[in-house]
């Protein structure tokens, strides 16, 4: 059989929900010398790793590690580790993502009681507490800090002070705001969260980070029924953490060499000048798109700075424009996600490209698809593909209180 050529794929600026594009320096490191799982010397960098991601996180105590899988799987670990057939668990959904946990949580055996927010919403906290009033049994309680599916930012902080006298566990997804959004999980008071490795890390997918408190692992150590192998928590602590090392599966080696540097560099960086440069790229994408008259999807106040979910015009084909940036400018941008999603894109500025000049090249791709036959007010092509013919409503003019809130809060800071 004759081989086939080497691989030579395209170059992107992957501004979508994710991944986003990697730093150069993480990819260098997958391609040093690869050492075995069992090695002494891999352990100094696991070592190193959970010391790193101690500080990323914010949790000094409890266990910190990165799981060998993608978030969904991050998120899967946590409920398979926290709850147990017949627990009831609450569960705070502004999107897709929220509705996936729940989704896990009902195949594990739990009761779930979803607590769903209005598009573009996140779910009020008084909701989610008298949730918990009405089932004060509940022993998991799940929120999505970062909702990628809608560009919605959960206060997350103020809803850990109201339940410092519960016996309920949090579980925070993290995966959109590890490393781009102000997250203090350990003074917080998070039990459970979970991230990813292809967002605002800068690293390529295939990790997912977790930070897990004393109660949660008490909780793991009093549970009746075991967690399935792969996710057992208590077993995965036994090779990154305790020494010597106890042999569960083989680790991503390469992938734990590209955590290794992308932590590096978020810390080089600084925590603090990380958040606010995801929330300046943030808060000028959103600036520019509502002066030119694009509706943003989530409700000033709850707009998170690393992904912008917009609602494509009446009268515009959302797909053919995401798919002219891609071929005619490089820019890969995200869709609605899920079947009942309403017509937006979603564009990421994370890790690397949390920049005002990424903002910048997004929104000239977006002006020259726009104007170049994707907007059809009246019978081009877009809306000959498009049921609903509208004017759009391109041009300045965004209302005042459309000031996004990842500016505000740069400017408050
Ligand atoms: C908020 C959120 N949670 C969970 C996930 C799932 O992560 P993965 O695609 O790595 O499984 C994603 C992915 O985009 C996400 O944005």
């Amino acid at each position: 059989m004759l081989a086939l050529p080497a691989l030579q794929p395209s170059e992107r600026l992957l501004c979508g929900p994710g991944p986003s594009n990697p730093e150069p320096s993480v990819l260098e490191a997958m391609s040093r010398p690869m050492l075995g799982h069992l090695d002494p010397e891999l352990h100094e960098i696991l070592d190193e790793v959970v010391e790193m991601l101690r500080r990323v996180y914010g949790m000094p105590r409890g266990l910190v590690l990165p799981l060998h899988c993608t978030g969904t799987a991050g998120m899967e670990a946590g409920i398979a580790n926290l709850l147990e057939p017949g627990d009831t668990a609450v569960v705070a959904q502004s999107g897709f993502f929220g509705r996936r946990i729940a989704e896990i949580a009902r195949r594990y055996g739990a009761e779930v009681v979803e607590v769903a927010a209005e598009l573009g919403e996140a779910v009020p906290n008084e909701r989610i507490l008298d949730a918990l009033d009405a089932h004060p049994d509940a022993r998991l309680l799940a929120v999505v800090h970062a909702e990628t599916s809608t560009g919605v930012e959960h206060p997350l902080e103020d809803l850990v002070v109201e339940l410092r006298d519960r016996e309920t566990l949090l579980m925070a997804d993290c995966v959109t705001s590890l490393g781009g959004v102000r997250l203090e999980v350990g003074s917080w008071g998070v039990d459970y969260a979970y991230s990813c490795t292809q967002k605002c890390l800068a690293a390529p997918p295939g990790m997912s980070p977790v930070a897990v408190s004393e109660a949660a692992l008490e909780r793991m150590r009093e549970r009746r029924t075991p967690v399935p192998f792969s996710f057992d928590l208590l077993l995965l602590e036994r090779y990154w953490v305790d020494r010597p090392v106890t042999y569960h599966h083989t680790a991503p080696i390469l992938n734990i060499y590209a955590l290794h540097q992308a932590l590096r560099g978020v810390l080089d960086e600084g925590l603090v000048r990380r958040w606010l440069r995801h929330d300046a790229a943030g808060g000028h994408l959103q600036r520019e798109l509502v002066g030119r008259g694009f509706e943003l999807l989530a409700e000033p106040g709850h707009r998170l700075a690393p992904l912008t979910a917009v609602r494509v015009p009446d009268g515009v084909d959302g797909k053919a424009v995401q798919t002219r940036l891609l071929h005619e400018h490089g820019i890969e941008i995200g869709g609605g996600l899920g079947p009942d999603a309403p017509p937006i894109w979603r564009i990421g500025l994370m890790g690397r490209n949390a920049s005002i000049e990424t903002a910048d090249r997004v929104l000239e791709g977006l002006d020259d698809v726009l104007s170049a036959g994707e907007r059809a007010p009246g019978g081009g092509r877009a809306a000959e593909r498009h049921e609903r013919q509208h004017v759009l409503p391109l041009g300045p003019g965004g209302r005042a209180d459309d000031v996004p809130a990842a500016g505000r809060q740069a400017a408050a800071r």
